[in-house]
């Protein structure tokens, strides 16, 4: 969840919970209202507003359907308050872009919930101004992949990554070991990541099996779940399962835990309404559930740091756990000119930034390595499993779609027998069908960033520590840019209709050096698992299949009941 960072959960509020507090908590009306009227001294039209509360009640079914809501009738530039927060709504590309890219420097953190606690607010979601750029700079090494060369992949593959890493380590660097340095774990990535997906396949396809042997509908966002859940839990911590057969497993069952309770807690309504109260609150009072269940991922992944250091370099699994120990007393160090950042376009990263990379901290702490290591968990396990559950349903709801890239499978597999890093860039109608998945619906639908200081965007002005929201989806279904938006159509993203398009008008990772760091990891993910599925399945619909679906926006876009469909041999 991009989550406890920058999403809030309106699950558990019913409106009479909201109406309650709001009738009976309103004895400070100076408190409660004086707060409200920062967005309209600078022009930003928002819905009217309750003491307290803000305009959470305008939420309360969830954000997809009322930010297109908001946005039609307070404008393309307008806001909103949640308690006390200020939003502001950008929809507009020029403006996203201006924001996300051009203006980063007032614009680099995403808004603080004030009550994640370890290991979460280690994770690089969550890190402000200085710490977070050394932390990316550290990681983007371990996801990075965009600069690959097959001259240079080879050369590093013949040197061996650990070779490669001495080397760089003894000498003074050169500008071009600097770069070798980077390229060794992007081999390691990519290589030593694409097996591990690869085993994770082999279990979902079996638990599938099942279900096409049968013929019986089921919901498949179930076994996705469990899918992704197998590669986090093999990619990050080290840890072999399958969680379909072993629900029972302490890791498997912790992370269930860790969902229920840290983000779904009703509470955390309570504290968004009165950070005031409520942050000092919780921070006394003892929280046995949370404190048990962040003790335990503390623990497994400190553990496993122990077993890895005991261990010699070759009897090591390659996973990005060990990427990050390596990263521990790694020379390489990327500028955020080098991030590797989802939308290029016009990224300018002012000079007084690269010597401020220079100077700083450059090592992860043991506390920093189990904070990221719960990326996987907070920013990839629902977005990967979301997105494979909406592109299932989207093939099976489109059966001459599904046909098209069926041939295109069975072309690949004449050619490949396993999907592997390089080789599934060879499938363009993949792409394009996963692209237009992600437009129509983009699981990270919300993302925000903080307004550092007060500042003029585009004319606008944009109050000291207002919350700056993209709408994602909005942008998405805006016919302007996409004709006919409730369609499914992959040829949108041909080349030639891309090149046409505003590059700010489709945003399914964000953009600018703060954009999704596991683009490559879960894009790789989804295509691993489709390959594999479709090489020997088709989906279909059934009488159960949800048409249209429903779809659920209190923290990810997710479908609301899952996806119930049936899947054929083929
Ligand atoms: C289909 C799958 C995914 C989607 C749609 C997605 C989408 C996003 C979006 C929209 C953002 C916010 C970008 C911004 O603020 O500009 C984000 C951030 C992030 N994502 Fe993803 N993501 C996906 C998978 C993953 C995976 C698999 C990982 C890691 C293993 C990951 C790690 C992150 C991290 C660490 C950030 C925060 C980066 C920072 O603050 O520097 N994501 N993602
Ligand atoms: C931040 O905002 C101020 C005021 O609008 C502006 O002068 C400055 O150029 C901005 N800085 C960056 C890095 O965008």
């Amino acid at each position: 969840r991009l989550l406890a960072c920058s999403i809030a959960p309106l699950r558990y509020l019913g409106p009479s919970l909201a109406l309650f507090l709001s009738l009976h908590l309103t004895p400070f009306p100076v408190y409660s209202t004086s707060a409200f009227s920062r967005l309209e001294k600078v022009g930003i039209r928002h819905p009217p507003t309750v003491p307290f509360i803000g305009n959470l009640l305008f939420f309360r079914q969830g954000f997809w359907e009322n930010h297109k809501k908001l946005i039609n009738e307070y404008g393309p530039l307008c806001g909103y308050y949640i308690g006390r927060r200020m939003y502001v709504v950008v929809s507009e590309p020029e403006m996203i872009q201006q924001i996300l890219v051009k203006d980063f420097g007032n614009f680099t953190n995403r808004m603080t919930l004030g009550l994640v606690s370890k290991p979460v607010v280690d994770s690089i979601l969550c890190l402000r101004d200085e710490r977070w750029k050394d932390v990316r700079s550290l990681l983007t090494p371990a996801f990075s992949a965009a600069k690959m060369k097959e001259g240079v992949l080879g050369r590093a593959r013949e040197k061996g990554h650990s070779e490669g890493r001495k080397e760089a380590q003894r000498g003074t660097k050169t500008p071009t070991q600097e770069i070798y340095c980077i390229f060794n774990y992007i081999v390691c990535a990519s290589f030593l990541m694409t097996p591990l997906i690869n085993q994770a396949c082999d279990v979902l396809l079996s638990n599938l099996k099942i279900y096409a042997d049968s013929g019986t509908a089921f919901d498949i966002q179930r076994c996705y779940g469990c899918f992704t859940l197998d590669v986090v839990a093999s990619v990050a911590f080290g840890t072999q399962v399958d969680s379909q057969k072993n629900p029972d497993n302490v890791f498997i069952k912790n992370c269930r835990r860790f969902f229920e309770f840290s983000v779904f807690r009703p509470i955390i309504m309570l504290t968004i309404a009165f950070p005031f109260i409520m942050i000092p609150l919780l921070r006394i009072l003892p929280n046995k559930n949370q404190d048990q269940l962040n003790g335990f991922f503390i623990n497994t992944i400190k553990n496993m740091i122990a077993l890895r250091d005991q261990q010699n370099a070759n009897e090591r699994r390659r996973d990005f756990l060990q990427l990050m120990l390596d990263a521990r007393s790694s020379v390489s160090y990327v500028g955020m000119e080098h991030f590797d950042i989802v939308n290029q376009a016009d990224v300018s990263i002012q000079e007084s930034d690269k010597a401020l990379a220079k100077k700083v901290q450059k090592t992860l702490t043991e506390d920093e390595i189990v904070g990221q290591a719960f990326i996987f968990l907070l920013a990839g396990y629902e977005t990967t499993t979301n997105a494979l559950s909406f592109a299932t349903y989207l093939l099976a709801t489109n059966p001459e779609c599904q046909e098209k890239l069926l041939q295109g499978v069975d072309k690949f597999f004449r050619k490949h027998d396993v999907p592997s890093y390089q080789n599934v860039h060879e499938l363009p109608y993949l792409d394009m069908v996963i692209a237009e998945t992600l437009r129509m619906y983009p699981p990270a639908f919300r993302f925000t960033r903080e307004a550092s200081k007060d500042c003029t965007v585009m004319g606008q002005r944009i109050p000291a520590g207002a919350i700056v929201e993209t709408a994602v989806g909005h942008l998405h279904h805006n016919p302007e840019f996409w004709p006919e938006p409730e369609k499914f159509i992959p040829e949108r993203f041909t080349t030639e209709a891309k090149q046409q398009r505003h590059p700010f008008a489709y945003l399914p990772f964000g953009a600018g050096p703060r954009s999704c760091i596991g683009m490559r990891l879960g894009v790789l993910e989804i295509k691993m698992a489709l390959l594999h599925i479709l090489q020997n399945f088709k989906f279909e619909t059934c009488p159960k299949t949800q048409i249209p679906l429903q779809l659920k926006s209190e923290a990810t876009l997710g479908p609301k009941n899952g996806v119930y469909i049936k899947i054929v041999s083929r």
